[in-house]
């Protein structure tokens, strides 16, 4: 059967870079209170006028130049975002017309903070199936612009940014080994906007019981990288490095000492990007590999967990 490998990242963040002090200047918060919850130091801010599909094309971008290859040598664009720029047309047809292509198929991806893995599992499958040879996998957000920034169990936990890989038919044994997706849709309230097209006709914003989605959190990581590694008869000590979702560094730090991996076996972001939702796999991963930590032949894990809720995780041989 076909299978598909990662042959290049790539990723973008917004110049505006928000510190937990200049945060503490807007609600009744600390710079200490949000490090020792969350780990996050600061967030980067798209700017005025900058939008998810301008951080899209720019990660985009990035991803194609990694893989040596041109926009033309693409087949589908899958973007993973909760942030569109418009309630419609998709941002994935508008980055699709911004890099100038005109064959193929662009769409979205709605799985909150799971986006990625979601958009991953879509872009491998087309392959498998053989209806496309190369896709361009994007996770993009602008969360800033769902935040309340008068809520702060809320808005000191999201950044914007973006990240891309391409995926490409692959013969060999490297790639991706399998994916696994997860929703349940009763828990759609503990994490949610508290608006839309079909509600409120507006977009509404972020609304969340932190502490709940905490629990869930980290019982469902724990079951679907389990799941994961059973489908591959891997074992925990066979993962070389864990890319996961940047919530919190303390749902990360769960779920690598569940998986029994050392602290420098996690690609860690958090404290630089924040939470940037379906954008946190692809930074993270396009870091690992930029400078050098990822090398072929090392069995990754990526694993999220998002609104819906929805989880899910996928193991790759690089
Ligand atoms: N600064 C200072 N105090 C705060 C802040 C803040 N930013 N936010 C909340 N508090 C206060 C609360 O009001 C509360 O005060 P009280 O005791 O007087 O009522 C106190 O801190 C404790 O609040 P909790 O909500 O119980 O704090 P908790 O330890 O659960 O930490 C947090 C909150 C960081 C949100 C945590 O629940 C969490 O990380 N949850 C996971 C949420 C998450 O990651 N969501 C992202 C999307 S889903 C995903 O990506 C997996």
């Amino acid at each position: 059967m076909n299978k598909s490998r990662i042959i290049g990242t790539g990723s973008y963040l917004p110049k505006r870079i928000l510190t937990n002090n200049e945060l503490s200047k807007l609600v009744d918060t600390s710079d200490k209170w949000i490090i020792e919850r969350t780990g996050i130091r600061q967030r980067h801010i798209a700017g005025e006028g900058e939008t998810t599909a301008d951080i899209a094309y720019q990660s985009a971008l990035s991803a194609l130049d990694a893989a040596d290859l041109s926009i033309k040598d693409i087949d589908l664009i899958v973007l993973a975002t909760t942030t569109p720029d418009n309630t419609f047309p998709s941002t994935a047809t508008k980055v699709q017309a911004m890099l100038g292509m005109e064959h193929g198929a662009a769409f979205d991806i709605q799985a909150v903070c799971s986006g990625f893995i979601y958009a991953l599992s879509v872009g491998d499958n087309f392959i498998k199936a053989g209806q496309v040879e190369r896709v361009l996998v994007i996770g993009a957000e602008t969360f800033s612009r769902i935040i309340d920034w008068q809520d702060r169990g809320t808005c000191v936990l999201f950044g914007d940014g973006g990240g891309a890989v391409i995926l490409s038919k692959e013969e060999g044994g490297r790639g991706i080994l399998s994916t696994h997706l997860h929703s349940d849709g009763r828990h759609s309230d503990l994490l949610y906007t508290d608006g839309g097209p079909s509600t409120t006709q507006s977009v509404g914003l972020i609304r969340m019981s932190g502490k709940e989605v905490f629990r869930h959190a980290v019982v469902n990581l724990a079951s679907v990288v389990d799941e994961a590694l059973i489908a591959n008869s891997c074992q925990r000590s066979d993962i070389d490095w864990l890319v996961p979702h940047q919530a919190n560094l303390r749902i990360l730090s769960n779920t690598a000492r569940k998986l029994g991996l050392r602290d420098d076996q996690v690609v860690i972001t958090v404290q630089r990007h924040a939470n940037t939702s379906a954008a946190s796999i692809p930074l993270a991963l396009d870091e690992a590999v930029r400078d050098g930590r990822i090398q072929e032949g090392h069995l990754i894990l990526m694993e999220a967990m998002g609104g819906g809720f929805t989880w899910g995780a996928a193991l790759v041989r690089w």
